[in-house]
This record gives C-alpha cells, sequence and structure tokens, in this order.
C-alpha cells in the first residue's frame, strides 16, 4: 500500500514550519525534495570514500570509481537501457539537450534537413536546436497543440517527412503535464529516417520509464526533480548513436591516449570507452551517488505506485478546483494524458501575486512562464500562469488546505 504519510517521514525538510505553517511543497515540477536516504548517501560519500574516479589505483580512487560507475548501472538498470555505456552523466537535463543538438546535430545536420519539435517544450529543448539551425542552416519546425494541450498528432504526421532528420518532443510538459505519446512518435520518426530526441526531465521521476519499449535514441532527466541532488543528470543515448557521434567537451577523463606526433608538430587524441567519452573533466561523484540512492528509493516505492498516487491527487485536485468561480485551469481533460501538474489563472490576478498569497500559508507553488513562453503565447496567457505539481511526499490533506486557502484568495 502506497502511504504518502510514511513518505513524507523521510523528508527532514517537512519538519520545518514556517511562521508556524507546515510546508506545503507544490513547486515539484522545479525540483523535488531528497529524503534523508539521498542526503546520508551523499554524506557519508565524502567521509568515507572521497577521490577522483578512473585516475588513481589507490584504495579510495578505487571504491570511488566502483560506486560511479554503480551509479551509472542502476540508472541504466532504472530506465531498462542495455547498460552503463548508453548512461552519461552530465549536470542536468539541459546539458544533456546541449549536448546531443552540438555532439550529433553538429556531425548530422545540413541545410535543406529539417528538426521537428513541438510548441509545448521548455526552452531547452527549443534554443539549442534554434542556435545550432543559425550555423548548419537546417530548419526548425514547430507542432502545434489542440485547445486541450495535447499534441496535435495530425499536424505531427503531416510535418514529419523525408526532410526530417530529427524529431525533438517532451514525454511531459512541465507546464500543463501534458503526457506524449513516445511511442508513436518514435514509430513514425523511425519510419522516416530520423532520430528521437525524448526531454524526459518531467516523465523519469512520475512515472514508470522504459527507453527499449519507447524505442528513443536520446533521451535527457535530471538528478534534482526526482529526489537526488542539483547538479546531476543523465542523457541515455544508443549505443551505436553515442559510438558514432564525437565528443561534447574534451579533456581530461576522456582520452584513451593523447599522442604529440613529432613529424607534423600536433597532438592527436583517441576516445575512451562509452560512457566516459562524453564525461570529461572530474565529474560530480557526490550527485552520481545521489542519484543512486533517489533510483533506489523510487524503486522500492514503485515506479507504477509512484504514477497511480500522482494522478489521484491530480484527479482529486482538478475536481476540486471546479468549486472555485474564478479559477481558470489548463492542460488535457483526461486523467490518462496528464502527470501531476496543474496549472491556472486566477481571474483578474497576476500569478505571481497568487503564489505570493499562498506562499503566506506555507503553499509553495511557482508562478511565471516556467521556461516555456511560446507555450503560454499560444494558450493565450502572456502573463504566465500559476503551477502546483505534485510528488511522492504530497496528500489529499494538502491538496483540501490548498483549495481552502485558494478561495480566500479569490474572495479577495
Ligand atoms: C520539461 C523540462 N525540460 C527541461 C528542464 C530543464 O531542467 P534542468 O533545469 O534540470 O536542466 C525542465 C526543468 O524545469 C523541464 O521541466
Amino acid at each position: 500500500m502506497f502511504d504518502p504519510y510514511k513518505v513524507r517521514e523521510d523528508f527532514p525538510i517537512f519538519n520545518r514550519k514556517i511562521d508556524g505553517n507546515n510546508i506545503i511543497y507544490f513547486d515539484n515540477a522545479a525540483t523535488s525534495q531528497r529524503p534523508l536516504q539521498v542526503i546520508e548517501a551523499v554524506k557519508s560519500y565524502y567521509e568515507l570514500y572521497n577521490s577522483n574516479v578512473h585516475r588513481g589505483v589507490h584504495t579510495l580512487s578505487q571504491e570511488s570509481s566502483e560506486l560511479y560507475e554503480k551509479a551509472h548501472r542502476e540508472v541504466a538498470n532504472f530506465i531498462n537501457a542495455k547498460d552503463l555505456q548508453e548512461i552519461v552523466f552530465v549536470k542536468n537535463t539541459t546539458e544533456a539537450l546541449n549536448l546531443v543538438a552540438y555532439a550529433w546535430g553538429f556531425k548530422n545536420l545540413k541545410a535543406g534537413d529539417e528538426v521537428v519539435t513541438t510548441l509545448m517544450e521548455h526552452h531547452s529543448n527549443m534554443i539549442p536546436w534554434e542556435m545550432i539551425s543559425k550555423v548548419k542552416g537546417f530548419k526548425v519546425k514547430y507542432v502545434d497543440i489542440n485547445e486541450d494541450a495535447t499534441l496535435n498528432y495530425e499536424m505531427l504526421e503531416n510535418m514529419v517527412g523525408s526532410k526530417t532528420k530529427a524529431v525533438c518532443i517532451c514525454h511531459m510538459s512541465n507546464v500543463t503535464g501534458t503526457i506524449n505519446d513516445v511511442e508513436r512518435v518514435s514509430k513514425l520518426a523511425h519510419e522516416n529516417g530520423a532520430v528521437v530526441i525524448v526531454d524526459a526531465a518531467q516523465s523519469v521521476p512520475h512515472m514508470p520509464v522504459d527507453v527499449k519499449k519507447l524505442d528513443v535514441d536520446f533521451y535527457a532527466f535530471s538528478g534534482h526533480k526526482m529526489l537526488g541532488p542539483t547538479g546531476i543528470g543523465v542523457l541515455y543515448g544508443k549505443k551505436e548513436l553515442l559510438d558514432e557521434i564525437e565528443p561534447f567537451l574534451t579533456g581530461g577523463g576522456m582520452v584513451r591516449d593523447v599522442k604529440y606526433e613529432v613529424s607534423s608538430g600536433s597532438v592527436t587524441a583517441d576516445w575512451a570507452e562509452l560512457p566516459w567519452k562524453f564525461e570529461a573533466g572530474t565529474p560530480n561523484i557526490a550527485g552520481g551517488v545521489g542519484l543512486m540512492e533517489a533510483v533506489r528509493y523510487l524503486k522500492r516505492l514503485g515506479m507504477e505506485n509512484v504514477r497511480s498516487h500522482e494522478k489521484e491527487l491530480t484527479e482529486y485536485a482538478l475536481e476540486r478546483l471546479k468549486e472555485l468561480g474564478k479559477v481558470r485551469v489548463y492542460g488535457p481533460r483526461r486523467s490518462s494524458e496528464r502527470g501531476g501538474i496543474i496549472p491556472f489563472n486566477i481571474d483578474g490576478m497576476n500569478p505571481h501575486d497568487v503564489a505570493l498569497l499562498l506562499d503566506q500559508f506555507g503553499i509553495m507553488v511557482r508562478s511565471g512562464l516556467h521556461c516555456a513562453h511560446p507555450l503560454h503565447e499560444r494558450l493565450g496567457v502572456k502573463g504566465g500562469t500559476v503551477r502546483a505539481s505534485f510528488y511522492v511526499y504530497n496528500t489529499r490533506e494538502e491538496v483540501d488546505r490548498f483549495i481552502e486557502v485558494l478561495k480566500q484568495i479569490e474572495k479577495v
């Protein structure tokens, strides 16, 4: 039985009161809280194992390297990747998507090609493609959304064709919570010879993921949104694709050999095996260890349970929000098509004012444009939205308090 009250006991931050209020943390799409198990794992890494990886022959370096590699293996297992060679540790989703755009995009895209993305993307899955298109001369095309903020699949099907080299799409929108049918998108892209690059920042933390079943080529996510530390993220890539592209960052730690050739007076290098070829410099080792612990924690909870808890909570909150006369909610109507994210506005009120008023009651939500300006423009809310987003430790009781406070704010 999944019990959010039991889960909460693992999160020390909920012992804190702010101005006499319990913390109701509904800003999980921005970053999650961390359980004691993750905090302890990072702490004990520094206390017991701290050393650089892949360099030393001494005990601490050996142990540190083993832990860091194990972290890659646990993440691979969590999303059903083949093995650790397909798991590159980066800083966050943003860096993972930039890595793909710069390393894969530079090598494979040219004038006349097209990259298809959508209007519901976070900026980190739009701007890197626009930047590279300026240099390489390909075109970035945007698929529209329907009125209920679901993806317009008909438009996608018409847009993807022989010129398409990549389809870049989020698995779950960070604004509307829309869950895209990535399996369907992969099938369409592959039929047209294009690769599929998925922004999974909002999906991996909240639902079971199997990259083999989804048949994605690249899949990017952040540790800090899934109970892990900040500064650690993941790029999954199919081995054959990672093998064929050049590294994004170069320097120490990612080479097998570097030679100075006297005859030409130049230096040549060949790359270390995967995934180290893409992890230049000293990595965030403690972050990797913390992420491993976060993955273990989520596995113990069961990702099916995580998804159904959030689905149930979202359905309940959406139902209760109907009690408010002045609240307008955005996003898909069917709960099977949306994650635990609810963007809304109160008529006549600025979203930041609503967030500030909620904060006075200890309720933390996000307000603004959520790094998705084109999507807000498309939704007709240039001034932004208030966003409540749920996770494993949120409860119905918190939703009730949220509705009660919103009713007071609405009256104001
Ligand atoms: C859908 C989506 N993509 C990308 C990002 C960027 O993640 P990060 O800031 O961890 O790089 C976010 C963060 O909010 C997101 O929600």
